[in-house]
């Protein structure tokens, strides 16, 4: 069940690149998160709409949210201090299916945030494999490292890890069927070509889709998705779907 409160910003902190961790303080609602799930948070008393965030980590009573600076929206986030209080909607949307074992988790840019969430909440089972377009872009590595059971970097200029995208690096890793889920984050056109993949292998395979949204509880119909069973909210029916609802995967 959804709430609308408002939370405390207890941290802000800086990352490499546009990247921003937005830490928050709330009572119970955090209690009932669950990875895949996001919120809508006013970044600014100036706009009408929220913006949808996933979240990153919630842990001790805090919330995390781990962005990059796109727009107005958030570059009016990144201003707002320790101490600020901020209008939070949420828990909204579906979670991930919980992974029974080992899986693959594939992330690209800011698709990291929704699949940090999963590799803590399922810590030492995934393999992960983290695009970006370069070096700065890559952020926690370290923490991720924590979490996850094998970490592949992949940077499209190959200024760090191995060169490519983060899908070249799972597909030249596992020429043969990995028997592994696949959950997957990141731009549309990785999401669409990861499902594609998964389907060909008959694999599982969860992906998220963090298209743009307006209301973000299923009222305004600006986020639907032509799926297999007709029209569906992004921000109701997912932002998880499996790989083979989709019509384009
Ligand atoms: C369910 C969900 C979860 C999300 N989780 C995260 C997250 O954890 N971290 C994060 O950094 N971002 C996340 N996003 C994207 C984030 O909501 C947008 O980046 C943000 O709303 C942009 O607001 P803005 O006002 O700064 O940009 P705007 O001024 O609205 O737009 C600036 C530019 O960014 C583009 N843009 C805006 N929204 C999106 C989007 N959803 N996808 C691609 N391009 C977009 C616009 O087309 C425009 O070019 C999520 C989106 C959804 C739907
Ligand atoms: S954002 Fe309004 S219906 Fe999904």
């Amino acid at each position: 069940m959804h709430r609308l409160f408002k939370a405390r910003i207890v941290q802000t902190t800086v990352l490499s690149g546009s990247y921003r961790l937005l830490t928050l303080s709330s009572e119970e609602y955090i209690r009932h998160c669950e990875a895949g799930q996001f919120f809508m948070l006013q970044t600014g008393s100036e706009f009408l709409l929220k913006r949808p965030f996933s979240i990153f980590s919630h842990r001790g009573g805090l919330l995390y949210f781990l962005y990059c600076i796109r727009g107005k929206g958030t570059k009016r986030l990144s201003e707002l201090r320790e101490g600020d209080f901020i209008e939070v909607l949420g828990p909204l949307g579906k979670a991930y299916p919980k992974p029974a074992g080992d899986f693959i988790a594939l992330a690209g840019g800011s698709g990291i945030a929704s699949i940090y969430c999963l590799l803590e909440d399922n810590k030492g089972k995934g393999h992960l494999f983290y695009g970006a377009k370069e070096k700065g872009d890559i952020v926690l590595a370290d923490s991720l490292e924590k979490v996850s059971k094998v970490l592949t970097i992949a940077t499209e200029d190959g200024s760090l890890g191995v060169k490519g995208n983060a899908l070249e690096a799972l597909c030249s890793k596992y020429q043969g069927d990995p028997p592994m889920p696949i959950y997957a984050c990141g731009p549309k056109q990785m999401l669409m070509a990861v499902s594609r993949w998964a389907l060909d292998k008959g694999l599982p395979c969860y992906i998220s889709l963090e298209e743009h949204m307006a209301c973000g509880v299923g009222a305004c119909l600006s986020c639907v998705v032509e799926t297999r069973e007709g029209l569906k909210g992004i921000c109701k029916d997912g932002p998880i779907f499996s790989a083979g609802e989709i019509i384009g995967a």
